[in-house]
């Protein structure tokens, strides 16, 4: 008799090319006990989602400023965008996990984030520094408008904590990062001339 009692019920080869259907369709909301009526949480999953859309687009278009910025503030701005960038990969994750603890599905694939979001696309060349700039802040304020739209909506159907994150960590980083980036700008010489 054998005493390795294992050897015949398992081995380690990887279960590979597995295929099979959706489990939960994209807009469908799993049931989970958090007191909060289902029409509360679709309700905030459909804001939530275009959110998470743009700010993946705007995650993008810091990283492509910062590598793609030039001029002689270019070092300044090369580290100011990728730490908005590092900020706003942040909240994407915050929200996409507040998404999937209302039970919804979170918008994941960046090409399912461009067929929602709202935030124009830039060209695929290089833009002047002040057009990148603008552009970043235009992106940022869509995003504003929908957040706050979205904290008066979970204020009033009670969605306490889709409303926390919206105000506590979403709204307040981005009109931060519109008062930094907005500052260069303003066109005050660094020496009079
Ligand atoms: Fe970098």
């Amino acid at each position: 008799m054998s005493t390795d009692v294992h050897a015949k019920h398992y081995d380690s080869q990887p279960r590979l090319h597995h295929n099979g259907s959706e489990i939960q369709k994209f807009g469908a909301l799993r049931s989970l006990p958090i007191a909060l009526s289902h029409e509360s949480r679709a309700q905030s999953a459909q804001l939530l989602n275009p959110i998470l859309a743009d700010s993946a687009i705007l995650y993008a278009l810091y990283k492509k400023h910062h590598w793609l910025v030039r001029g002689h503030t270019f070092y300044q701005l090369h580290l100011l965008l990728d730490k908005h960038a590092e900020e706003q990969l942040k909240l994407i994750d915050m929200i996409a996990e507040r998404i999937q603890t209302l039970g919804a599905v979170a918008v994941g694939d960046p090409r399912h984030a461009a067929e929602m979001t709202t935030v124009p696309r830039a060209p695929d060349g290089v833009e002047e520094v002040p057009a990148m700039l603008s552009r970043l802040l235009e992106a940022h304020e869509i995003i504003i408008s929908k957040v706050r739209d979205a904290v008066t909506t979970t204020a009033e159907t009670r969605d306490d904590g889709t409303n926390d994150l919206l105000m506590s960590d979403v709204l307040r980083t981005h009109e931060m990062q519109v008062w930094f980036i907005a500052e260069h700008l303003v066109p005050v010489p660094v020496v009079e001339p």
